[in-house]
């Protein structure tokens, strides 16, 4: 079984890839984790996310894997890290290097190769899982995303202003949907749910009725 779930941030992938894997038993894979860790790495490095020689270099030479639901980077646990605002505003730049996606998404197939998994991400169904058994397109209003992603941040301690959140979603959604390379995109056969007004046992009774109905 493998499932897909895409969509631009903010949509509520991780929340529902998370619950869909929980009621199906089975490994939930984070993409935008292996993009956010390297991104990490750039940024404590002191790279330039301009710098695409540089930044392919260190893709080359990490090691970036998932155990027991925690994000590993060179052995060492990024969790927290691969989620400051910084990661937000530097990510997509780094995700749209063709050979830093080459690596990551090998890895990401090898992961999928021997189990059952739900992968999230932005080129899931058109690319890393072209051929899941379900594939999932979530979408929400800017206002929404930016809304959601704010609170996030505040939850977790930030200091940041809604303004700035949305602005940030803006540019990544941009730099994502516009990358030559794989960019975010509905595969042709994906399911589109719109979570705006939805809660998240909305769109899981969504789902839930969408796989007892293909069994
Ligand atoms: O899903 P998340 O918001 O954590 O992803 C962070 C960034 O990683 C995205 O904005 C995108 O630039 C990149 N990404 C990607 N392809 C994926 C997953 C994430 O390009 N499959």
């Amino acid at each position: 079984m493998q499932i897909a779930v895409d969509g631009p941030a903010g949509s509520g992938k991780s929340t529902i890839a998370k619950k869909i894997a929980e009621y199906l038993n089975i490994t939930y894979i984070d993409t935008g984790a292996m993009y956010r860790a390297l991104t990490y790495k750039v940024l404590a490095n002191n790279v330039n996310v301009r710098d695409e020689d540089a930044i392919i270099k260190l893709a080359q030479e990490s090691d970036i894997r998932f155990f027991l639901g925690d994000v590993y980077l060179d052995d060492k646990i990024v969790n927290e890290e691969i989620r400051l605002p910084e990661v937000n505003k530097s990510v997509s730049y780094v995700a749209k290097i063709p050979q830093v996606r080459r690596i990551l998404v090998d890895t990401q197939k090898k992961i999928a190769l021997g189990q059952d998994v739900v992968m999230d991400g932005r080129d899931i169904g058109t690319h890393v899982l072209d051929n899941a058994d379900l594939k999932i397109f979530l979408t929400a209003t800017v206002e929404q995303r930016s809304y959601r992603r704010y609170k996030e941040l505040k939850d977790k301690g930030f200091n940041v202003n809604l303004d700035d959140v949305k602005k940030d979603i803006i540019n990544r959604d941009k730099i994502d949907r516009e990358r030559k390379f794989s960019p975010l995109a509905k595969a042709d056969d994906a399911v589109v749910i719109d979570t705006t007004d939805l809660s998240v046992e909305d769109v899981m009774n969504k789902i839930v009725s969408i796989l007892e109905e293909g069994k």
